[in-house]
């Protein structure tokens, strides 16, 4: 892995980062990003890695088998590093065929190829989202801990990853499976709570609070969870699940406030909040427990203040290179639900 994609590595949004030719040595790197996806994608943040010599940028969809045996064979790939997914929980209320598709077709076809590859290494990148709600009495949850996920974004996710396991008792398919705290930090698309957040503030808006903002979630900047994608890829055991969990719980609307400082109206909270309806089902907190991935030496280094404040400078600076996000700044985006039947 490149040492510029740990250190720039935007959200966790290149789609499929492929090494070759060995896992312990990698020295190339390959992403694919779907065309038809490209609501969330930005090219301009992955620009700078098209000067890397050993870095490659496909553009395609991971349901398309050809292209997957092609990249694979052509390119001599041995290890896949799979992030590619519809991943907005908004946007699954709307059209949610899109994300069975997408997350679970489209994870089912990218291991095919894989074992037909004779792939060494597959990171499978899930989400703390499959184990449900969790009350605040409930204990972490650690990687045992029976997967309910509670909304169609997680349960294509809780699906894939399912598929995936079968690879691995069938097939032996060399696979880990990480599930992940909410990333946030500089290039993340608006759509998620952080950056929708400071781009509403940003146009002098107030920031739009699901329900009562109780929610709890845990943010992990996104420089932590590059190296614990390295750390999981160099020293994780296959057959093994990761949960990637931090230590900045916050509830909804202490992140709104923090933000809402950052912005220039400290004192002003109260005015600066619109609650509006809660999601169709709002998971109340994911708390994970990491200590498998702490046995492996990782550990969280960035504080919320400093992610925080890194992100907002971030998107001051940058927030036009997505041009309209106008659609991503609603309350509760909902893309592709005209063509759903939910
Ligand atoms: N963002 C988080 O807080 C978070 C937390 C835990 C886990 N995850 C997981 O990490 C991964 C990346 O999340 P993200 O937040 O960066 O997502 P994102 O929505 O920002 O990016 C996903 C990328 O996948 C691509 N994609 C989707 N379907 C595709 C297809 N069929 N073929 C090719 N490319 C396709 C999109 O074009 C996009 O570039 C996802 O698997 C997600 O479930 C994210």
């Amino acid at each position: 892995m490149t040492s510029s994609w740990r250190r720039h590595a935007p959200n966790i949004d290149a789609s499929l980062l492929m090494n070759r030719p060995s896992t312990s040595n990698p020295s190339s790197l390959c992403a694919l990003s779907s065309p038809l996806l490209s609501d969330c994608s930005c090219l301009e943040n992955v620009a700078y890695l098209n000067e890397l010599p050993n870095y490659k940028f496909v553009k395609g969809n991971i349901c398309s088998a050809d292209l997957l045996n092609y990249v694979l064979e052509e390119e001599k790939i041995d290890t896949i590093m799979h992030f590619a997914a519809q991943t907005h929980v908004d946007n699954s209320f709307g059209n949610s065929f899109q994300f069975t598709q997408n997350n679970i077709m489209g994870t089912h076809v990218l291991l095919e190829s894989a074992k037909i590859a004779g792939i060494k290494r597959f990171i499978h990148v899930s989400t703390d989202e499959v184990y449900g709600e969790q009350r605040l009495d409930q204990d972490a949850m650690d990687e045992e801990q029976l997967l309910e996920p509670t909304n169609p974004y997680a349960a294509t996710k809780a699906g894939a990853e399912f598929i995936a396991k079968s690879y691995y008792r069938s097939f032996g398919l060399p696979l880990i499976i990480t599930r992940g705290n909410n990333v946030y930090g500089p290039h993340q698309y608006p759509e998620k709570l952080i950056p929708k957040f400071i781009n509403q503030l940003r146009r002098g808006r107030k920031v739009t609070l699901h329900g009562t903002g109780e929610n709890k979630r845990n943010f992990l900047y996104v420089e932590d969870v590059a190296r614990a994608f390295e750390t999981v890829l160099f020293k994780g055991k296959v057959g093994v699940v990761y949960n990637i969990g931090g230590s900045n719980e916050r509830s909804n609307i202490d992140v709104a406030k923090d933000l809402i400082g950052l912005a220039g109206y400290k004192g002003k909270e109260d005015q600066m909040i619109t609650f509006v309806e809660d999601r169709f089902f709002n998971d109340l907190r994911y708390h994970i427990n990491s200590d498998r991935l702490f046995e492996l030496g990782w550990r969280e280094q960035v504080s919320w203040e400093d992610g925080i404040k890194l992100t907002y400078d971030w998107f001051e600076k940058n927030s036009h290179r997505y041009g309209d996000i106008e659609s991503a700044l609603v309350a509760h985006p909902r893309a592709g639900a005209e063509k759903g039947i939910n």
